[in-house]
């Protein structure tokens, strides 16, 4: 097999519908030579239908990146299906209605919290979950949407991926001595299931289309994906620690 992920094995999550950022990233890491593994949250009869859209049939593992049980459980469950993993993709998060939309001072902790282990915390559980699988040469990579300001309705995601982009950086730095890598896309707004929970969206959609430079497609998953596939390939060995934005120039702009 030829391609940019020829040989490479790879565990992808986040995927729950064909518009998922996880779906094009698993497409197009096949495409490109790749042997992938998904996992899948609740959903799982749902998650294994969508799965067979792929250009290849793809293993699901059932995986909650809350439940330390299974976490515990997915380097066995990973390997029978590859001998390791080259790469891993998070592409999860979760906040409670009471976390976004313009709620921010008034969140309850609890829900909060539950932003931040799903959405933060989970990216270093993932990571250390698949470590036994992994060797130099291994790439992590993660999604985000640009932390470094504050947006209207993203309130506390905000909060949760701005800890992720630091979350990121400390796996660079404990991770390195290992030769493996974590970076992340921060990718422009895109038309997904996790977007649609989002009261207001419509907002950063109006912005995108307005102000990027190089345009934006809300629909097309395509370019934060393509990305993705780069950062988990051979061609970034030297780049951890690193956000490379997918977002049509947007975060270059002034206000
Ligand atoms: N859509 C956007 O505009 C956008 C922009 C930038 C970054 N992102 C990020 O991209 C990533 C993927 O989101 P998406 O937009 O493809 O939406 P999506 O709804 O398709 O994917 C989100 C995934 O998170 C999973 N998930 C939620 N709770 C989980 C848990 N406890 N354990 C395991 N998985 C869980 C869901 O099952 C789902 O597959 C997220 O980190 C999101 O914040 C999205």
């Amino acid at each position: 097999m030829s391609g940019l992920l020829a040989g490479k094995r790879l565990l992808i999550t986040g995927i729950i519908t064909d518009a998922s950022i996880a779906f094009s990233v698993a497409k197009i890491a096949q495409e490109n030579g790749a042997a992938v593994v998904l996992t899948g949250f609740g959903r799982m009869s749902l998650v294994e239908r969508i799965a067979k859209r792929l250009p290849e049939p793809a293993p699901v593992i059932e995986l909650d990146v809350t439940n330390p049980e299974q976490l515990a459980g997915i380097a066995d469950k990973v390997r029978e299906h590859v001998d390791g993993l080259d790469g891993v993709v998070h592409s999860i998060g979760f906040a409670p209605q009471s976390c976004l939309g313009g709620g921010f001072l008034d969140a309850p902790w609890e829900d909060v919290a539950t932003a931040l282990q799903v959405s933060t915390y989970s990216y270093k559980s993932l990571a250390t979950a698949c470590l036994p699988l992994m060797g130099a040469g291994g790439s992590i990579v993660g999604l985000t949407f640009d932390a470094t300001k504050a947006w209207p309705v993203y309130d506390w995601m905000g909060v949760a991926k701005a800890g992720l982009e630091s979350a990121s950086r400390y796996l660079a730095l404990h991770l390195g001595k290992q030769g493996i890598r974590s970076n992340l896309v921060s990718a422009g707004p895109l038309r997904t299931m996790a977007a649609k929970s989002i009261p207001g969206f419509e907002q950063f959609e109006e912005a995108w289309a307005e102000r990027a430079p190089l345009g934006w497609d809300l629909s097309d998953q395509e370019p934060a994906a393509r990305a993705v596939c780069a950062l988990l390939s051979d061609w970034f060995p030297a780049t951890t620690g690193e956000i490379v934005h997918v977002d049509g120039g947007y975060h270059a702009l002034g206000a």
